[in-house]
């Protein structure tokens, strides 16, 4: 047997197990592998891939990111409308729809329901199509639009890992799927959601980068898939669950509890909860128990959807205008309440940024007991109109912090008298505050402001960026109030101080030595996350990644310029100015040598060196989107591989853009591999999907 061959069957091997341990990880919650030994079988794929770029198949692992980033995207028409729901928001209004229900069919037959949950995201239609070994494929991801014409958001959709890109034959025969023996076309709707965890981290980001949060899970989920960048798309970490399952437009029959067996089968993932029952009493038993389970789940829900179970009952009752007669949304409650604003504190952030927080008389708000809510901002507080002693209207939407949305301003409450004023010195060091022009936020500048230090800490120590277990807001507030820590290197010199450590309240020697040890540990954390814990203004996650690929050290970091700085891809003049000055600074510098004295490693994880491209060729096409093609020449040539003008079959790869020309026709016909810019990116081993 040739190489080829083996390689062939090596890739085909690490493709599947690449696939199973994704549907494990994202899908089913139960990993088999670690992280670090998945990127391992990665990397060796898309090493065999780079050697053969001939083998590689739409559907690889490897290719989540690297779909087109368009202009703008493509409308088109959905097999049959995506409709809406109508609404239930009480017991009443749901037994009514029942009573509906029943009246439009012999009373003689018994009605199964599916309970699902309501989630808050945005639905999609995934297209998949019959393709090679008898695997189903994706081939479209379209947003609901208005309902009957949608966007074509493929490439961001195929980021989303929970979303197979291809269905096994086998597993289309497991599932039932099979028609006559063979795949054949079908469609799943679902929603697309950004679990909590990934909004917050995506909202913090946003922070560093001083950019306004988004309001709730929901928007920032459909911002996201209408991203232009998949890459992006790809670092937000979306989900999606299934809930349709369809075949030339039509419900898969017999019925809905099936289908979502069947789409579980396939692979999609698929509320956990969802149950079949038999009557109305246990829809509403149903009910309640989500209800308590609501804050537990990790991502948003509005309500549970109830459906009648069997397709032929469901093509009986049809639809009315635009929601089908079959189906209902029950509604929860909005979580909002009214309470009275006692106080405001001025909290001072880790960027010395000062946030009002509204101190408010206990209230119970779904489920929850709240006493604080951020008023964001002194333009939101004039905004409001809000003094103290008023009676506000709090909401908790899918942000942690409650916020207050308004003023209440009726007969039954008085208003209260006591105006509110932003402070102009720092609550906590006195230093005087400073609001840049342009900018809403006032800040504290002072680099020694405690509160500022506390806050530094606590981003080191966060699960985004050094993820030392143990180091929450309690221990650092009493390592700082003990004297033990008064910088970020102090930490490192904490074993030292065991005994002191001991001594704190509440610290016992189980965990002040499990609190050392992931200390320890964190001292191999790899270069981006270091450079994202230093807090540097606007360095995020992202940015501290790519820095990283590009300079592979924090020596090569610390000595570039604004201008080399600015030849990273996605880094501006205003970050790399920041960066510029932040380094510059004596005590910034000092901070690098010691974290480096104590054993830190700042390894880079990736670094494109010239052989990363080496003996590879390619030609560029078209207009990409964020590099020109100098540009783009500039990089692969940096990593080793040649630019040509021509399309041969000694072509390696043709990077198209929008409008390529013949160059691109000629590609196809050749069979030569196309990538985009993103795919560009990901074989250079940056912007792909985070390890
Ligand atoms: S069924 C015609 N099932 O709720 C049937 N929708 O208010 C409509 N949603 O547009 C969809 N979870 O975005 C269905 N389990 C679920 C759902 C769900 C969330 C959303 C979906 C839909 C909206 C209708």
């Amino acid at each position: 047997m040739g190489t080829l061959g083996t390689a062939e069957q090596e890739i085909q091997r690490l493709r599947d197990d690449l696939q199973r341990h994704e549907h494990l990880y994202y899908v089913l919650d139960a990993p088999e592998i670690s992280d670090a030994q998945y990127d391992v079988l990665m990397n060796r794929l898309k090493e065999l891939e780079g050697q053969h770029p001939e083998l590689v198949t739409a559907d690889s692992p490897s290719q989540r990111v690297g779909g087109k980033p368009a202009e703008g995207f493509l409308k088109v028409p959905h097999s049959r409308p995506m409709l809406s729901l109508d609404n239930a928001y009480n017991e009443a209004e749901l037994r009514a729809w029942e009573q509906r229900v029943r009246d439009a069919l012999p009373s003689a037959e018994s009605v199964r329901y599916v309970c699902e949950l309501k989630l808050d995201g945005l639905s999609l239609a995934l297209h998949y199509e019959a393709g090679a070994r008898g695997a189903a494929y994706l081939v479209r991801g379209i947003t609901r639009g208005d309902g009957t014409v949608g966007e074509d958001v493929t490439s961001n959709v195929r980021t989303i890992r929970s979303v197979p890109l291809s269905v096994s034959a086998a597993k289309l025969e497991a599932a039932g799927l099979l028609v006559d023996g063979k795949a054949e076309s079908f469609e799943v709707r679902g929603e697309v959601v950004l679990p909590q965890v990934a909004f917050e981290r995506m909202n913090e980001e946003r922070e560093t980068q001083g950019l306004a949060p988004a309001a709730n899970p929901r928007n920032a989920a459909a911002g996201t898939i209408r991203t232009l960048e998949p890459n992006i798309v790809a670092q937000r970490r979306l989900d999606f669950y299934a809930y349709f399952l369809l075949r030339d437009g039509e419900l898969l029959p017999p019925n809905q509890s099936g289908a979502l067996e069947a789409l579980r089968t396939a692979g999609f993932r698929v509320n956990k909860q969802a149950r079949t029952v038999a009557d109305i009493d246990a829809v509403l038993r149903f009910i309640d128990e989500v209800e308590g389970l609501r804050d537990k789940l990790g991502y948003e829900i509005d309500g549970v959807v109830i459906k009648v179970d069997s397709t032929a009952q469901q093509r009986r009752l049809g639809f009315t205008g635009k929601a089908p007669r079959w189906a209902i949304a029950y509604k929860f409650a909005a979580r909002a309440g009214v309470t009275q604003l006692e106080d405001v504190l001025f909290q001072v952030g880790r960027t010395g940024k000062v946030t009002p927080v509204a101190a408010l008389k206990p209230v119970f708000i779904g489920g929850t007991t709240v006493t604080r809510a951020t008023l964001h901002n002194a333009d939101e507080i004039a905004r409001l109109g809000v003094r103290i002693g008023d009676f506000v209207q709090v909401e908790r939407g899918g942000d942690v912090i409650p916020k207050i949305v308004g003023v209440v301003d009726d007969a039954g409450h008085a208003r209260g008298t006591q105006e509110i004023e932003f402070p102009k010195i720092c609550p906590e060091c006195g230093s005087h505050l400073v609001k840049v022009e342009g900018e809403v936020d006032w800040r504290c500048v002072n680099a020694n402001c405690p509160a500022r230090l506390r806050e530094e800490l606590l981003h080191f120590a966060s699960r985004g960026v050094m993820n030392i277990e143990g180091l929450g807001d309690a221990m650092v507030t009493q390592l700082l109030a003990a004297g033990l820590v008064k910088t970020i290197p102090d930490l490192y010199r904490l074993a030292e101080k065991k005994e002191k450590l001991l001594a704190l309240e509440r610290v016992g020697e189980k965990s002040a030595q499990a609190l050392l040890d992931e200390i320890e540990r964190s001292k191999g954390a790899p270069l981006a996350r270091v450079l994202y814990g230093l807090g540097i203004r606007f360095v995020g996650e992202r940015t501290a990644q790519l820095l990283s690929a590009h300079f592979g050290s924090l020596d090569g970091l610390m000595a570039a310029s604004a201008e080399e700085l600015e030849a990273v891809n996605e880094v501006g003049p205003r970050v790399a100015q920041a960066i510029v000055e932040f380094f510059a600074e004596e005590k910034n510098r000092s901070l690098v040598d010691k974290l480096r004295e104590a054993g830190l490693t700042f390894t880079a994880e990736k670094k494109i060196t010239t052989s990363t491209l080496a003996g590879l060729t390619f030609v560029l096409t078209g207009t990409l989107p964020t590099m020109t093609r100098e540009e783009a020449k500039e990089l692969i040539e940096s990593a080793g591989g040649k630019v040509s003008g021509s399309v041969s079959k000694k072509t390696s790869y043709v990077v198209a853009g929008e409008e390529a020309g013949s160059k691109l026709d000629k590609a196809n016909s050749l069979g030569v591999p196309v990538l985009d810019e993103a795919g560009l990116l990901s074989l250079l081993g940056q912007g792909g999907p985070e390890s």
